[in-house]
């Protein structure tokens, strides 16, 4: 891969965007673009679970041309959790610095991926936020809106999290927040997985900072939110916030 760096983010060192894609085939040229224009000296790693729309091999020609961009191929859909745990490992292994998460569907920035970078010289994780100060959310829908208030307004009480984006899925971690807060035991399979990184670096003393940013729902594709990923998440958090109320907390 090239050693192309951006001056002004040299001191953060190798960062590898991990983008989990499925059916993502209208996006993944455009994000893809986008994040190599925005910090040219990143890497890219698209986990793809074997998307019916050949996503993956969208990615395999990209990656034939970049050699900047890889692709995870993976058996089939088992959730942006596994995926994201997946490309870490790909990552930590390969020696990265900072791990980024990215969705492929033009809902994180590219163009704000500098600011999380920055934001990691005083955290050891830095988190895309729509619910602090100068946070937005675009063209959301209002039950999307709520949803995500409320599980955050939940999470955050039960779990005794002070952070105000708990879901947020647009997160730069430095390579020993991943290392310090085990990997291995995340089951998570949807958005809850997001939940469980922030109480397990939280847990762990690790500092995290809030970065705003503009949330801009997609415009093509379709998001893969589901009933059962809302019951997961609600039956997830609460037996973590019980666990913690007995203090069992891990
Ligand atoms: N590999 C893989 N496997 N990727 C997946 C899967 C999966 O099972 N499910 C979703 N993705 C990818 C999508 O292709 C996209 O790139 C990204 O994960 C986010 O998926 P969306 O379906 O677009 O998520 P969303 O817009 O509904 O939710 C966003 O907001 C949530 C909080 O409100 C995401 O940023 C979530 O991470 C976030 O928790
Ligand atoms: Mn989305």
């Amino acid at each position: 891969m090239s050693e192309r760096q951006s001056p002004d983010l040299a001191d953060i060192g190798k960062v590898l965007v991990v983008i989990p894609t499925y059916n993502e085939s209208e996006n993944i040229q455009w994000i893809i673009d986008r994040t190599r224009a925005a910090v040219p000296s990143a890497h890219i790693l698209v986990a793809d679970d074997n998307s019916p729309d050949g996503t993956g091999d969208i990615a395999d020609a990209i990656a034939e041309r970049d050699g900047n961009v890889a692709v995870l191929h993976r058996k089939g859909k088992e959730g942006l959790g596994a995926a994201y745990v997946a490309g870490f490992r790909w990552g930590l292994e390969r020696g990265y610095d900072v791990l980024v998460e990215m969705d492929a569907d033009g809902s994180h920035q590219p163009e704000q991926l500098p600011l999380l970078l920055a934001a990691l010289r005083d955290a050891d994780l830095a988190i895309g936020s729509r619910w602090v100060r100068g946070g937005t959310v675009v063209n959301w829908p209002l039950r999307r809106n709520l949803l995500s208030r409320c599980a955050n307004l939940y999470a955050g009480t039960a779990l005794r999290v002070k952070v105000k984006d708990i879901t947020a899925g647009f997160r730069a971690f430095r390579r020993r927040t991943l290392e310090g807060i085990d990997l291995g035991g995340v089951t998570s399979q949807g958005y809850c997985f997001q939940i469980d990184l922030t109480r397990r670096a939280a847990a762990r003393g690790f500092r995290i900072v809030e970065v705003p940013i503009e949330f801009v729902e997609r415009e093509r594709g379709h998001s893969k939110m589901s009933g059962a990923i809302i019951r997961e998440a609600m039956s997830k958090v609460t037996a973590w916030g019980i666990a913690r109320w007995l203090g069992r907390s891990r």
